[in-house]
């Protein structure tokens, strides 16, 4: 173990500590480490097993109030997770969803930058914006972003994300790192609907709330579009090469500091058809039934499932060469492997709620 996971003298600040996200980083962090977290969130059901851990204090509030942003900007190393990230709420909630993904990273930047803090922001992969079917692979420092017109509000999000990403790159002084997260999946994702959070989560958790409900998961558009599915614990692991790189030596020269870097693990990228497919038989196994029991999926138009504004990406392909040159990190779960553990988890977690 490098010697600065055993320093207890570092605190590290999650915003966002009792997410997704949040919640696997708190807890890799507490075991890997001897690290102190500091850790802010509205919602902390996910993390309720840490709430008295003496290394860890808590904070229930948000960037939106300037007073929180300065005593996190006291700790040496803050990972920015806070954000609204579901893109049924992209649409009707646009100027929120822009407050979120823009103010307010922003001003906890600004504040970094006078403290002379480590900011890892988490964008997103969506930055990349409406790709088309034949785009190859995304990289960081090279691939053109382009977004669909204003009507289609479903870019208020990434557009926020775009340009907090260049608010960021522009501060003189801020020493900052930015991750663009390529459909991070796993244990605790998002939510299901009617049980713990209302309206559309992420495509995992929403065939996951209807196969434990016995209804037919919905392919918006045909169920084309692609994505590159990438464990939670692997973009862990990648926090960790990333803590690893940046506390190593100082940030003149350190190839960690001032980059933006894809997360995500080219090698699972499926169309969410085929994702529909594995999810039932996956499903079929885990309760022991045929899959002939199971609902065949359903087509829906995405204006009619989401919204007026809806639109889409319809490849995310990432390129992983610059996090393996720099870090030496590469994601290693298999797509099988990362379904098979969420859809687990979901059926356990929520299997009595349906
Ligand atoms: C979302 C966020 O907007 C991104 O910022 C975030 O980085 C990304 O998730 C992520 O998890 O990394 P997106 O991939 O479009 O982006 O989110 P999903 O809602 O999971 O949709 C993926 C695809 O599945 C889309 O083509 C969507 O239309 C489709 N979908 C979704 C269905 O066909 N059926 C559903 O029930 C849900």
């Amino acid at each position: 173990m490098n010697f600065q996971f055993n320093d207890s003298s570092i605190t590290v600040a999650i915003v966002g500590c009792g997410g997704f996200v949040g919640s696997h980083l708190l807890d890799a962090i507490l075991a890997r480490t001897q690290w102190r977290v500091f850790g802010v969130d509205l919602d902390f059901y996910r993390i309720q097993h840490r709430l008295n851990d003496e290394r860890c204090e808590f904070m229930v509030a948000d960037l939106a109030d300037r007073s929180v942003v300065e005593r996190i900007a006291k700790y040496p190393v803050v990972v920015n997770l806070a954000a609204i990230c579901t893109p049924s709420r992209y649409m009707a909630e646009a100027p929120e969803v822009i407050r979120s993904n823009y103010d307010h990273p922003a001003s906890l930047a600004d504040a970094c930058a006078k403290s002379g803090s480590w900011l890892i922001h988490f964008s997103t992969s969506e930055v990349y914006g409406r790709t088309s079917a034949d785009s190859g692979l995304l990289v960081e420092d090279e691939t053109s972003l382009s977004f669909g017109p204003v009507k289609a509000s479903r870019w208020s999000y990434a557009t926020a994300k775009l340009l907090t990403e260049r608010y960021i790159a522009g501060l003189k002084n801020l020493k900052w790192t930015v991750v663009r997260p390529f459909n991070f999946v796993g244990p605790y994702m998002d939510f299901m609907p009617g049980v713990d959070g209302s309206g559309i989560p992420r495509v995992l958790a929403n065939f996951s709330s209807a196969l434990v409900r016995g209804e037919p998961l919905k392919l918006v558009n045909g169920g084309v579009a692609r994505r590159s599915f990438t464990s939670v614990f692997d973009a862990i692991d990648f926090m960790f090469a990333l803590f690893e790189a940046g506390l190593a030596g100082n940030a003149s020269g350190n190839t960690t500091f001032s980059q933006a870097f894809n997360v995500g693990n080219p090698d699972n990228e499926i169309t969410i058809a085929e994702l529909a497919c594995k999810m039932r038989k996956i499903f079929a196994e885990i309760k022991g039934v045929s899959i002939d029991s199971i609902p065949e999926p359903e087509l829906v138009s995405g204006v009619e499932y989401y919204g007026e504004g809806y639109d889409d990406s319809m490849r995310r392909l990432p390129s992983v060469e610059k996090a393996e040159r720099l870090l030496g990190f590469r994601a290693k779960t298999p797509i099988d492997v990362v379904l098979r553990e969420s859809l687990e988890w979901f059926v356990k977690h929520y299997g009595a709620s349906s």
